[in-house]
């Protein structure tokens, strides 16, 4: 994508954009937010849930914004302004996207910040410096967090500053498969270990009495996150979309590329928490409850580095966390895009300028938080698990309703020339104008009691 400054552009080819959207959508929402939620919610019965949410809902959304987004090549804001002409209400849509969006960075920071830091905690340990270890392993509120929240932010900011998309492309391609290898690696040794056993009857084996409406909610909320949905994000990437991309396809991929990853996160980090606690790694209170949610991978996973140690242990666990570290800046430079994009659009200011300011407000909320992350649930509650999920109601209604389904799928025509007549032709409306509608109303209803 020639994003050069203050231009628009295109992704380079048809692999740079699946590249860059799957580097959005797999991120800490993959390895952290993930099993986090897993492990705080009931186990396989969350997992069910969320593998219903990625493909019912969370996929024909991510059509529905790609298709908004291409056929406007504008921010979120710029894409319902274009789309409803004169209208004051439906730009209101990409606005929300574009808070939303702001909080999500200004916590996504702060936990990035810590992978980051877990790379030197790592070196650290090998080298025996235990103080240097502890303070670099830490994942409470302080100077420490602050630091590395805002050297990630600087990143990002530098990052989109300069629109190399170039280097999100690259980075994701060589960062994906390594991932993937690694998680496949650590799983096979952690589920050779004792204790194991109880983590995979926990993530496989469902008790469908856990499924409750806070479940349902969660599940629905990590979705949105962990596909990079409803703030605009993909309305963003897909306006840099070229023409001959088939759209249906390509969010099938991305969506598929994601679930897999989480899946598989999951598959390793519950296994390994149970590892950890027959190793003494205290990681329930008595009453059963998961002691510290937000830590939990960074809590559990150096503890299995450790066990392997030596040069082996060194090298898995800097790769793992350096790797992750990789993971969550393509999904940082998305988040930070999308407010950028409506900046240079929409105010004609240089992308350079957008991306410091911007950057500048998002990392004094992200230092607020990196002194207090307790604060990181109250924004996960708010922002993830109500603010996605409501812009995603937005947008396929107004995708259903205004802008009309007919006129998104002649959209995608171009890509996928047959599309008139396909089985997704006839499935896709029903789940924009009804199904999606439907259940996340439903979640919200239930959520706020009035069913
Ligand atoms: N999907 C990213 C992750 O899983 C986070 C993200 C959310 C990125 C929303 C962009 C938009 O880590």
């Amino acid at each position: 994508m020639a994003m050069t400054t203050g231009g628009r552009g295109n992704w380079s080819g048809r692999t740079g954009f699946i590249l860059a959207a799957a580097g959005s959508a797999v991120g800490l929402g993959n390895i952290w937010g993930f099993p986090n939620q897993v492990a705080s919610n009931g186990g396989a019965a969350f997992l069910i849930v969320y593998t219903l949410c990625c493909f019912l809902v969370g996929y024909p959304v991510m059509v529905a914004e790609l298709s908004v987004g291409r056929a406007t090549a504008k921010n979120p804001v710029g894409a319902f302004r274009k789309l409803a002409p004169g209208s004051f209400i439906m730009p209101l849509i990409g606005f929300w996207g574009v808070i939303v969006g702001m909080a999500i960075l200004a916590f996504y920071n702060v936990i990035a910040g810590w992978t980051l830091s877990y790379v030197l905690e790592e070196f650290a340990q090998f080298f025996g410096s235990d103080t240097t270890a502890a303070l670099l392993g830490a994942t409470d509120g302080g100077i420490k967090s602050a630091i590395f929240a805002l050297v990630f932010m600087l990143g990002t900011i530098t990052i989109v500053a300069g629109g190399v998309s170039g280097g999100i492309e690259r980075a994701t391609k060589t960062m994906m498969p390594l991932l993937i290898g690694i998680l496949l690696l650590m799983t096979v040794y952690v589920l050779t270990r004792d204790g194991s056993g109880e983590g995979l009857r926990q993530y496989l084996l469902p008790d469908f009495s856990k499924i409750n409406t806070g479940l349902i909610l969660s599940a629905l909320g990590q979705a949105f996150f962990s596909l990079s949905l409803g703030m605009g994000a993909l309305i963003t990437y897909g306006s840099y979309l070229d023409r001959k991309m088939n759209i249906p396809q390509a969010a099938g991929f991305v969506t598929l590329a994601d679930f897999s990853i989480a899946f598989l996160a999951g598959l390793l980090i519950l296994p390994a928490m149970y590892v950890a606690q027959s190793r003494g790694v205290q990681i329930v209170d008595d009453s059963g409850a998961l002691i510290q949610s937000t830590g939990l991978v960074f809590n559990v996973l150096p503890e299995l580095f450790h066990q392997i140690g030596g040069i082996t242990g060194l090298v898995v666990g800097v790769m793992f966390f350096f790797l992750l570290t990789i993971a969550a800046l393509t999904s940082t430079i998305s988040l930070l895009e999308v407010p950028v994009s409506y900046l240079v659009d929409e105010h004609g200011m240089n992308r350079k300028k957008a991306s410091i300011l911007m950057g500048a407000i998002i990392g004094a909320i992200s230092l607020i938080i990196a002194f207090d992350p307790s604060l990181i649930g109250l924004f996960v509650t708010i922002f993830n698990n109500f603010g996605l999920p409501v812009g995603g109601l937005m947008i396929c209604l107004f995708v259903a309703y205004y802008w009309k389904t007919e006129k998104a799928l002649k959209e995608m025509e171009d890509g996928y020339e047959d599309i008139s007549g396909s089985a997704f032709a006839s499935i896709w409306p029903i789940f924009v104008k009804f199904i999606c509608p439907l259940l996340i109303a439903l979640v919200f209803l239930n959520t706020l009691g009035v069913i």
